[in-house]
């Protein structure tokens, strides 16, 4: 037989009578024995649950939140800055955009406006009510595009007032244009001054389209390219002059005098052809 040494058959025999007052004491026994259990379980819960506050207050942050702290805010006047963000965003995108290879300046505004002018002279400038304009014919009328811009500016009934027998040159091969000698037709006038209503920029513009585009001077031509560069070509110095008013058709023989050739006088009156 196995002997049970003292002490556990001590701590059952304590065991069986806590369990056996527990069943015997039940109805009275709760209130005091829960009351009991919850201090003991308060207290400890007090005791661990006291303190904890005090020395989180106490406890110091820890390096990286006092650093967090201590940091300097973004300044109110960097928000304005800040919040122009996605405008610098969408120009700087714009800025690498490359640019589109569409000719800006006189051509590109003067292929618009010869819309007005394609009801009368045909879209490639075959003629029809109006002129022919195209396989060189503007060219012979006008060796000088000074000349084609008064007469595309004041047109064939101020010519004609003016006492003007012809207009453009005068030795033109196949004789000399004259006005109301096409069919009897006059070219209306267009310039603002001549009642017309185009600026000086939009005639330069389409007199430029009609000569490089419809009646075929080449720019890269011994013949026409001083004209292409000071008149026509994107950087052309006369045409934003003109568009912005710093210079006039009365004015720009004065204005651009420095540029090679230097210009004749374009005027706004009816006027005899520039001589060669
Ligand atoms: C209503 C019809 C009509 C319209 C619109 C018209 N023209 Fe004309 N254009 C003529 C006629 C007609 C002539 C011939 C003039 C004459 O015989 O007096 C002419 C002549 C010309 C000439 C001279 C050509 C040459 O070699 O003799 C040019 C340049 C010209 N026009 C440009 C233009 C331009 C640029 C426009 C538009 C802004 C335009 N025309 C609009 C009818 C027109």
């Amino acid at each position: 037989m196995t002997e049970i040494p003292e002490h556990l058959l001590n701590r059952s025999k304590a065991r069986k009578a806590e369990l056996a007052g527990e069943s015997a004491g039940a109805p009275a026994a709760p209130a005091a024995a829960s009351s009991e259990v919850a201090t003991r379980a308060s207290a400890p819960a007090k005791t661990k649950a006291d303190p904890a506050p005090v020395a989180k207050a106490v406890e110091p942050d820890p390096v990286y939140v006092r650093a967090a702290k201590e940091r300097r805010k973004i300044p109110f006047w960097a928000m304005s800055a800040l919040a122009m963000l996605p405008v610098w965003t969408f120009l700087y995108m714009v800025a690498l955009t490359p640019e589109e290879k569409v000719a800006a300046g006189p051509i590109s505004t003067g292929t618009a406006v010869y819309g007005a002018c394609a009801g009368c002279h045909g879209g490639n400038g075959a003629g029809g009510a109006g002129q022919v304009l195209y396989e060189g014919a503007s060219l012979k009328t006008f060796p000088h595009i000074e000349d084609m811009l008064n007469f595309v500016y004041n047109g064939s009934q101020r010519y004609q007032a003016a006492g003007l027998k012809v207009y453009g040159n005068p030795d033109r091969e196949g004789g000399p244009h004259v006005p109301y000698g096409y069919n009897k037709n006059p070219m209306p006038q267009q310039g603002e001054k001549a009642g017309g209503a185009l600026s000086e920029y939009e005639i330069l513009g389409v007199v430029c389209h009609i000569r490089y585009d419809i009646s075929g001077a080449d720019p890269a031509s011994e013949e026409w390219a001083a004209e292409w560069e000071n008149w026509c070509s994107p950087d052309s110095p006369i045409y934003p002059a003109l568009k912005s008013g710093a210079t006039t058709f009365d004015t720009l023989h004065e204005d651009m005098k420095t540029l090679m050739p230097a210009p004749n006088k374009v005027g706004t009156e009816p006027r005899e052809t520039t001589a060669k």
